[in-house]
C-alpha cells in the first residue's frame, strides 16, 4: 500500500496544539502489552527529543525572526507530542523495567534496519552495535533478577533471546574508532537515508536516558552499570551520527526530519496492536503532515527548493515493523563476535595490531576487570544463584560464552 505524505491536505499547525487532557494518555500495560508497545513507545519518544533538539539547533543558528517564529510553532508540537509519549509508559514502570525495553528495541530495531540497508557500510555499523546492545540487554536482566527478582523474559516476551554476545567490557574503544564515513543523499536508498537518522535518534534517546537516568538507580553497583553502559550508547551515538549526510543545509535536514516522523508514526500505526496507542500514532500522523508541509513551505521560501529535490520520491519505503530477529542475531553473533572498530571499518581482535588505540584505550579505562560494573554484575549473580541469568533457545553459537557459570571478559577483548 503506498503512501505519500505530501499528497495527504495537510491540518493547520495552530490546530495541532493539545490541551492538558489530550497530554495525560491512556498508559499501555506493564506485562499485559506487547513488549513491542513498549518498544515503540521508547522509539517515539526519541524521535520527538531529535525533533524538538534539532528545532532549537536550527533556530540558534538563524536570525530570522519570521522563520525563528514558524520553527517555535512546529518545535512547540514536537515538544508536546513528546510529553504525550512519556505518559504512555505506565506509571508501575521502573527505571530499571523501562531500561529493558530501551535494550530490545536497539536489538530488534537494529537487527530489522540491518536486514533492510543496501549500504554495506551502514550495514556494517548496525550489525556491529547490534552485538553491544544484545550484550547490554543481559546485563541489565542480571541487574534485574539481582535487584527485583524479576526475570526480563517476562518483558521482551519470547521475542528476544537474553544471552551475552561481544561482552560490554570489550565495548571501550577510542574515539577515534567512532567516527566512520557519511553517506551521500543523493546516491543512498530512500530506506537507507531513513534508516541512519532513526536509529541515531533511538540510540540518542539511549544515551540520554542513561545520562540522566542512571545517577537515580537506587544501588551503587546499579549506578556503575548505567555508568558504563551509558558511556557505550555515547560510541554508538557517534558511529551513527557520523554516517548521516553532513552536506544538507538545515531546510532539507528540517524536511527531512519531519519526513521520518511522517513515515515513522504511519510505520507504528500499521505495527501498534494496542488500540488506544494505535489512536494516538494515528493523531501524530495528521499532526506531523502539518509540520512537514509548512517544512517544506519554508525550504520552498528560503532556499527556491523544491522538496522533490530532497526526496525524489515520497512514498514510504518499507515500513518499520517489529518481530523476533532471533536467528539473524545468532548468525551475526557466531561471524562478528571477535570484531572490534578500527577507524573507518570493523576488524578481528586478530587481526589489530599491537599498538592499536583499541588496547591504548582498554588500558588506560580498565585498570582491574574485577572492578568492571557490567562484569560485577554477572559475576555477583552467578555467585548469589550460581549462575547467571539468560533466555537461550538452544546453545550459544560461540562456545566460550556458553558457560553459565564463568562471565567472559576476553571475547573482543583480547587476542
Ligand atoms: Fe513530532
Ligand atoms: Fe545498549
Ligand atoms: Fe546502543
Ligand atoms: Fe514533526
Amino acid at each position: 500500500m503506498k503512501f505519500n505524505p505530501f499528497e495527504e491536505k495537510p491540518k493547520s499547525l495552530e490546530s495541532c496544539i493539545m490541551d492538558w487532557k489530550k497530554l495525560s494518555p491512556k498508559s499501555y500495560k506493564k506485562l499485559e502489552s506487547s513488549p513491542y508497545t513498549r518498544v515503540r513507545c521508547i522509539l517515539m519518544n526519541g524521535t520527538e527529543y531529535e525533533s524538538v533538539w534539532f528545532g532549537h539547533q536550527f533556530h540558534r543558528h538563524t536570525s530570522d525572526n519570521d522563520l525563528r517564529r514558524s520553527l517555535a510553532l512546529i518545535r512547540r508540537s514536537e515538544q508536546q507530542q513528546q510529553k504525550l509519549i512519556s505518559g504512555l509508559k505506565p506509571l508501575d514502570e521502573n527505571l530499571l523495567e523501562t531500561t529493558i525495553g530501551y535494550e530490545q528495541l536497539a536489538v530488534d530495531l537494529t537487527a530489522f534496519l540491518a536486514q533492510h540497508v543496501s549500504d554495506k557500510h551502514v550495514k556494517a555499523a548496525l550489525d556491529f552495535a547490534l552485538l553491544e546492545d544484545f550484550d547490554h540487554l543481559y546485563r541489565y536482566a542480571n541487574l534485574l533478577e539481582s535487584d527485583m527478582g524479576a526475570k526480563a523474559e517476562d518483558y521482551v516476551g519470547d521475542y528476544t533471546e537474553i544471552m551475552p554476545a561481544r561482552p560490554t567490557i570489550a565495548h571501550h574503544r577510542h574515539p577515534f574508532d567512532s567516527v566512520k564515513k557519511p553517506i551521500k543523499n543523493k546516491d543512498a536508498t530512500p530506506f537507507d537515508k531513513c534508516a541512519v537518522s532513526i536509529i541515531t535518534a533511538a540510540e540518542q534517546q539511549t544515551m540520554n536516558y542513561y545520562m540522566n537516568l542512571g545517577g537515580f538507580y537506587k544501588n551503587q553497583k546499579g549506578r556503575e552499570v548505567y555508568t558504563e553502559i551509558a558511556m557505550v550508547e555515547e560510541q554508538h551515538v557517534s558511529q551513527y551520527g557520523s554516517l548521516i549526510d553532513p552536506t544538507a543545509s538545515w531546510f532539507e535536514m528540517s524536511l527531512m526530519h519531519e519526513y521520518i516522523e511522517c513515515y515513522l508514526y504511519y510505520s507504528m500505526l500499521c505495527d501498534e496492536s494496542e488500540p488506544s496507542v494505535k489512536k494516538v500514532w494515528e493523531m501524530l500522523l495528521g499532526q506531523e503532515i502539518a509540520h512537514l508541509h509548512a517544512a517544506a513551505k519554508n525550504l520552498e521560501k528560503y532556499e527556491k527548493k523544491e522538496w522533490r529535490e530532497v526526496i525524489p520520491n515520497g512514498d514510504f519505503p518499507e515500513l518499520v515493523s517489529f518481530k523476533s530477529n532471533k536467528d539473524y542475531i545468532r548468525n551475526i553473533i557466531k561471524n562478528t563476535v571477535n570484531f572490534t572498530a578500527d577507524r573507518e571499518s570493523y576488524t578481528d581482535l586478530k587481526k589489530l595490531p599491537k599498538d592499536a588505540d583499541f588496547f591504548k584505550y582498554q588500558n588506560k579505562i580498565i585498570k582491574n576487570e574485577n572492578e568492571v560494573a557490567s562484569h560485577k554484575v554477572v559475576q555477583e549473580h552467578i555467585d548469589r544463584f550460581g549462575e547467571d541469568y539468560r533466555v537461550q533457545d538452544k546453545p550459544h553459537p560461540i562456545k566460550s560464552l556458553d558457560n553459565r557459570k564463568v562471565d567472559n571478559t576476553s571475547v573482543g577483548r583480547k587476542q
